[in-house]
């Protein structure tokens, strides 16, 4: 299944370091620049063999894409520089299982959700936290820029680690530099199912944590977008993508 959904796409042009790449047929559509940050299978990650950005993000943007006759290219990037690029114009969109947070709505336009999220909390030592504030007095590692960096900021007296990536986070809670980690509920699973070492308990959303898609303020293509996406809802294209990316 996989495979040979990435085989009916014909890889155009990679860039010198690898981090764009040209996902569509090679026709004379207009191209839609989507930026991303590859550190969060399986929503976004880049495959080991063939070294492209693969995940349920990529095959919405590929299928929304084609829909609308645009060819698509992904960019990579650290998470924390998605919305500035977005605002400088440097991408059309950005797909990075981004949640539409109050505060991100200044400076970008949001689809609606295409995905449901729980935060949790990631430990390796076999300790289990069942509450953000049972975090008091440790070190926890967030991802720098994301929804869940300002919900431990929210709580008292909990030393905040953020950094770049999310396998920098991972590195840093298995080598027992940090306490714990706080990490959205699918993405954990993977790393625990590849991890023994590490364990996961689902904490109760605070505040809002799905998926939509940004767009620079006032772009028309959101209601394109959304069209798209309800679509994909009705007619079962989305389940089948929450399937294969969600469900092994
Ligand atoms: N949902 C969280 C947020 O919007 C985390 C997203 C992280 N995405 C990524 N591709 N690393 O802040």
């Amino acid at each position: 299944m996989k495979k040979s959904m990435v085989a009916g796409f014909m890889l155009v042009g990679l860039t010198a370091c690898g981090s764009s790449e040209d996902v569509t047929n090679g026709s004379n559509a207009e191209t839609l620049v989507m930026l991303t940050s590859a550190d969060y299978p399986p929503y976004e990650s880049v495959d080991t063999e063939t070294e492209e950005i693969i995940g349920f993000d990529v095959d919405i943007a590929k299928h929304i894409t084609e829909e609308l006759g645009y060819e698509l290219e992904i960019q990579d990037m650290d998470f924390n520089g998605l919305l500035p690029a977005l605002q400088s114009e440097r991408g059309d969109f950005v797909m990075a299982g981004m949640t539409p947070k109050p505060e991100r709505l200044e400076n970008a336009d949001f689809s609606e959700i295409y995905f449901e999220a729980k935060n949790t909390i990631v430990t390796a030592d076999g300790t289990e936290y069942a509450t953000l504030e049972d975090l008091s007095g440790k070190k926890v590692g967030v991802q720098l820029g994301s929804i869940q960096e300002g919900e431990v900021e929210a709580i008292e007296g909990i030393e905040i680690v953020s950094l770049n990536k999310i396998p920098e986070i991972i590195q840093e809670l298995k080598s027992g530099r940090i306490d714990a980690a706080i990490i959205e509920d699918t993405v954990a699973k993977g790393y625990v199912d590849a991890n023994s070492d590490l364990k996961f308990t689902v904490i109760e959303n605070t505040e809002l944590a799905g998926s939509a898609i940004a767009f620079p303020k006032g772009s028309e293509l959101v209601e394109d977008f959304n069209k798209v996406l309800a679509e994909m809802k009705e007619d079962g294209t989305m389940d089948e993508l929450v399937k294969k990316w969600f469900e092994n």
